[in-house]
C-alpha cells in the first residue's frame, strides 16, 4: 500500500499549489475522542457558531435532548454514543469547514479509519478529568500513521479536572506528542474564572445567561499579572493560574507551523464545549493553520488538488440514512478540480460513465443539492449499490486512490433468521450493512449459511437492530464455527487454485469476490502458514481492489 503522508504531501505542495480560492478556503476534518469527552456537545457549539444550527443542544426539548445531525440513529441516541459517520459542512469567516463525523466506540475502529482517510486535519478532544484515555491513543495512532495534523482541546475545565501540567505529562507521555499551550484555565471546576487566551493576550469570562453566545466577556491584558486585578477572580486562584500562564507564554513561540501542518506538533486549546469557552478559538485555529486540501495518493501518481479535472474517491456508503427517503448514499471526498452539476464522472471500477445529477451537500440541519462543489469537500452521491467504498471517480482518466482498508474481522458469527420467508431481505440489508461497514459478509464457495465478521461486539448489537428496524427481519447469531478469517492471494495463480482446490470448505469470498480463507483457529492458521509457504495470508485488504 502506498501511503503518501501529509509530510510528504506538505514538501510536494507548494508545487502544485491549489490556486483556486474556493479550494483554498476548504478545511476538512474530523474529531476524534474517547466516548462522553464531549465530541457531540462540541460539534454542536461549532455547528452553532458556524451558523449551520440555531439551537445548542444541551437545550432539553420536551424533556428529549436534540442531538446533533450526527447522532440521528437511533441505537445512538438509546446508548449516547455515536457509531456512524457523517458529515457537516458550514461555514464562517470565509471559510468554508467540512466536518466529518467519526464513530466514538472502538468497535467502529474500520468505519474510523476510512473517515481518516478523507480529512486534512483532526480536533483531539480530551477529557481535563481523564486525561489521554484508550480510544483516545487508538485514534491518535491511526492519525499519527497518516501524519494527520492535530489540534488538541482540554474540554469540561468548569468541571474539577487534573492540574494542566498532570495533561501535558499525560499527552506527553501517553502519546509521545509535542504541543504547545495556546490558553490557559483560571481555575477549574468551581474554581473556574476563565480562560487566559494567549496568542490573543485576552481573558475570556463566563457570564450566566448567555449559553448560545461564544462566552462571556473578553477582556484585554497587556501584561499577564493583569489577570489578578480582573474583578470577579479570586487573588489566590489568579497567583495559582499565573505561575502556569508564564510558563505556557513562554512555550508559545516554539509553536512551529510547518511542524504542526506535518503531524508533530500539536496546539492545545483548554475549553468547555458545555459552556462555550474555546469553541471560536479553536475554529479560528482550524481557520487560519489546519491545512487546505492536500494531494492525495492514487496507485497511477499523485492527484493535487488544484488540477483542472475533477477526481475524487468514496470513503463511506450508508444506507437509510433518511428514514423518509430509504435511500443509499455513497461520500465522496473531492480529491481535486472543481465540481459542477451534472457532470459525467468515470466510476473507474466499473469504467462506465455516470452523471452526477443530484449531488448533496450536508449542512447541521439538512441537506442540500449542490451546483457546485470543490477539492476537500464531501459530496453525497444517492445510487443503488453501483458506488462501493474505495470506489474512485474521475471526468477521464483512469486512476485508484489508496488507503481504504478492510481489516480481518475478530469475531465470526451466523445469523439466525426467525421468519425464513425474509431471506431475500435479509439478503439486502446484510448487503447494505456489510457496504457501510458494519458487518463483513463471507460466503462459502461450497455452500452452506454466510458468516459474518465484525470487528467489535457491539457491531452485532447494531447489525441485529438495523436488520429489524429498517429491514423488518428479526434476527439473533449463533457462533460460526470457525476463528478467524485471512484473505488470500499467491504470487502465483496457479497455487493458489491449488491451495482453494485442498480447502473448499474452508474458502469464502467477500463482498467483493475476494477469497478469504476461514480457520477453525489460530493454531490452524499459523499451521497453513508454514505448510504454504507461497499462499499470503493477510488481515488487511485495500478496497477497491
Ligand atoms: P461524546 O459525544 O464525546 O460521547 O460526549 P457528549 O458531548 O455527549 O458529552 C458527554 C457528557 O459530557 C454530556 O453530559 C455533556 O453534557 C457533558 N459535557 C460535554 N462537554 C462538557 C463541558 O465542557 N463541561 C461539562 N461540565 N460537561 C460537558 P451527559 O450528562 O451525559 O448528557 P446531558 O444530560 O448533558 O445531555
Amino acid at each position: 500500500m502506498t501511503t503518501m503522508t501529509n509530510a510528504d504531501a506538505a514538501v510536494i505542495a507548494p508545487a502544485a499549489k491549489a490556486t483556486d480560492p474556493e479550494i483554498l478556503r476548504r478545511r476538512t476534518f474530523a474529531i476524534i475522542s474517547h466516548p462522553d469527552a464531549g465530541k457531540t456537545t462540541l460539534t454542536e457549539k461549532l455547528l452553532l457558531f458556524g451558523g449551520a444550527i440555531q439551537l445548542a443542544g444541551a437545550v432539553k426539548a420536551r424533556g428529549e435532548r436534540r442531538r446533533t445531525r450526527s447522532d440521528w440513529m437511533q441505537i445512538e441516541q438509546q446508548r449516547g454514543i455515536s457509531v456512524t459517520s457523517s458529515v457537516m459542512m458550514f461555514e464562517r469567516a470565509g471559510i468554508v469547514y467540512n466536518l466529518l463525523d467519526t464513530p466514538g466506540h472502538s468497535d467502529f475502529s474500520e468505519d474510523t479509519y476510512r473517515t481518516l482517510s478523507a480529512v486534512d486535519a483532526a480536533v483531539m478532544v480530551i477529557d481535563a478529568a481523564k486525561g489521554i484515555e484508550s480510544q483516545t491513543r487508538k485514534l491518535f495512532e491511526v492519525c499519527r500513521l497518516r501524519d494527520i495534523p492535530i489540534i488538541t482541546f482540554i474540554n469540561k475545565i468548569d468541571r474539577p479536572g487534573e492540574d494542566p501540567l498532570t495533561l501535558f505529562d499525560d499527552i506527553a507521555s501517553g502519546l509521545a506528542l509535542d504541543f504547545v499551550p495556546m490558553g490557559w484555565p483560571i481555575g477549574m471546576g468551581p474554581d473556574f474564572r476563565g480562560v487566559v487566551d494567549l496568542a490573543g493576550m485576552r481573558v475570556l469570562l463566563p457570564e450566566e445567561g448567555e449559553r448560545n453566545a461564544p462566552f462571556g466577556r473578553v477582556v484585554p491584558i497587556a501584561s499577564l499579572s493583569d489577570i489578578a486585578e480582573i474583578p470577579g477572580i479570586d487573588a489566590d486562584i489568579a497567583a495559582r493560574a499565573l505561575e502556569g500562564v508564564e510558563l505556557a507564554q513562554g512555550a508559545l513561540s516554539t509553536f512551529d507551523l510547518q511542524a504542526f501542518r506535518e503531524g508533530h506538533l500539536s496546539p492545545v486549546f483548554f475549553g468547555s464545549a458545555l459552556r462555550n469557552f474555546g469553541v471560536e478559538q479553536l475554529l479560528d485555529a482550524l481557520g487560519n493553520w489546519a491545512p487546505g486540501p492536500l494531494p492525495r495518493v492514487a496507485v497511477q501518481r499523485t492527484v493535487y488538488p488544484g488540477e483542472d479535472q475533477v477526481t475524487g474517491f468514496v470513503f463511506k456508503v450508508q444506507a437509510n440514512m433518511d428514514p423518509n427517503h430509504r435511500d443509499r448514499i455513497a461520500f465522496v471526498r473531492l480529491c481535486s478540480g472543481r465540481f459542477k452539476r451534472g457532470m459525467k464522472l468515470l466510476h473507474v471500477r466499473d469504467g462506465k460513465y455516470m452523471t452526477v445529477s443530484s449531488p448533496t451537500l450536508f449542512f447541521g440541519q439538512g441537506r442540500e443539492t449542490a451546483d457546485e462543489a470543490y477539492a476537500g469537500d464531501i459530496m453525497g452521491l444517492p445510487n443503488h449499490g453501483t458506488l462501493r467504498v474505495g470506489d474512485t471517480l474521475t471526468e477521464k482518466e483512469v486512476l485508484k486512490f489508496t488507503g481504504i482498508p478492510n481489516f480481518a474481522p475478530e469475531l465470526l458469527r451466523r445469523v439466525i433468521i426467525e421468519d425464513a420467508m425474509k431471506a431475500k431481505q435479509l439478503n439486502r440489508a446484510l448487503d447494505d450493512l456489510a457496504e457501510e461497514g458494519i458487518v463483513q459478509v463471507f460466503t462459502p464457495i461450497a455452500g452452506g449459511r454466510q458468516i459474518l465478521g465484525v470487528v467489535g461486539v457491539l457491531q452485532f448489537e447494531v447489525l441485529q437492530s438495523r436488520v429489524k428496524a429498517e429491514y423488518g427481519v428479526p434476527v439473533s447469531f449463533e457462533q460460526a464455527p470457525v476463528e478467524l478469517a485471512r484473505w488470500i492471494s499467491a504470487d502465483d495463480p496457479a497455487k493458489l487454485q491449488k491451495f482453494v482446490d485442498a480447502h473448499r470448505g474452508e474458502i469464502a469470498t467477500d463482498r467483493d469476490g475476494a477469497l478469504v480463507f476461514l480457520a477453525e483457529s489460530q493454531w490452524m492458521l499459523k499451521y497453513k502458514g508454514e505448510k504454504f509457504p507461497d499462499i499470503k495470508f493477510s488481515a488487511l485488504r485495500e478496497r477497491g481492489e
